[in-house]
């Protein structure tokens, strides 16, 4: 029986190519794509999250608009990693599949509590508002889950948004404490794992030699989100983020990290939204969640290779 999953999506050129290999995936059902404000603002991401499912050619994906705007702070977004629309790059037609009515924490509330308990794993791949209001609306959601496997967070990598915080967490500290506090069986993403996933030439090839559409797009889309990581970081690629979620669901032992106590920081003007991970055992804070370190990158883009080519 197939994974089932919620993605909770502010796309954004990497979650699109995690919505992708997900739908590419037979070993997973996506049984809701719940859009965020993050990358852009909602109205951009939850077309967004349409689009990539009609390239899929998956129209009958239920996506549902969730929260505008963070707990607590002013939405920040990143237009200037992932363009104005937030999947710049090739002309992109409108999405012509309707948006769910209702609202993203409603469906994320009732399909916990009428699917079997432990059954839905949650893929936050943007800032955490959604998740965080489903789990403060609906508590008894919160044991019903069986694991949240999102993209967040840095502890060697430090900061991209600011010198100390990763974006998904920085934009909404609040929600991302709320869902450490949970309880729930956690993986995390951090840039120490998707900074080394990095999109180089002969990888992006291998997407555009597919010579599909959604190689074509896959390959178009890194080639413009690229351009502002190469220059930030002197390296050869950008890093390829939210598809590691996914592709930690089908093959876990391209991955490695540890158990470790997670915190975030919330008070620091300086550092907000900066997730303290106690990598060393430096505390006697108990260990919240899976913190991962490393990723083999040749595995995880042979499998991505594999999956896009299937669409
Ligand atoms: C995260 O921030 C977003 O810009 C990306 O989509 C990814 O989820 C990386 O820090
Ligand atoms: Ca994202």
């Amino acid at each position: 029986m197939p994974r089932r999953i919620i993605i909770d999506t502010d796309p954004g050129q990497d979650d699109a190519v995690a919505i992708l290999l997900a739908l590419a995936s037979p070993e997973l059902e996506v049984l809701g794509v719940t859009a965020v404000a993050g990358n852009v603002p909602l109205d951009l991401t939850a077309r967004n999250a349409r689009i990539v499912c009609e390239l899929a050619k998956r129209p009958d994906i239920k996506v549902f608009a969730g929260c505008d705007r963070p707990l607590r702070h002013k939405l920040v977004t990143a237009e200037h990693v992932h363009g104005k629309t937030g999947l710049d790059g090739p002309q992109l037609p409108d999405p012509t599949m309707p948006l769910q009515p209702g609202h993203a924490i409603d469906f994320i509330i009732d399909t916990l509590r009428e699917e079997p308990a432990g059954s839905v794993t949650l893929c936050p791949l943007g800032p955490l508002t959604n998740i965080a209001t489903a789990f403060q609306r609906a508590p008894d959601i919160v044991e019903r889950v069986q694991q949240v496997v999102l993209m967040g967070g840095a502890y060697f990598q430090v900061g991209n948004i600011t010198p100390a915080a990763e974006f998904n967490i920085y934009v909404d500290p609040e929600a991302a404490d709320i869902v450490m506090k949970s309880g729930c069986d956690i993986v995390f993403h951090p840039l120490d794992v998707t900074h080394k996933a990095l999109t180089t030439a002969p990888r992006v090839q291998a997407f555009r030699d597919m010579g599909s559409e959604a190689g074509t797009m896959v390959a178009a889309w890194t080639d413009f989100f690229e351009r502002f990581d190469k220059e930030k970081y002197g390296s050869p690629g950008a890093p390829l983020h939210d598809p590691c979620v996914i592709a930690y669901l089908l093959k876990p032992e391209l991955f490695s990290g540890r158990r470790v106590n997670v915190e975030i920081e919330l008070r620091s003007e300086l550092t907000r939204g900066m997730t303290v991970a106690d990598w060393w055992g430096v505390t006697d804070r108990a260990p919240n969640a899976l913190f991962l370190g490393d990723v083999d990158a040749e595995g995880f883009f042979a499998l991505l290779v594999d999956r896009i080519a299937r669409l």
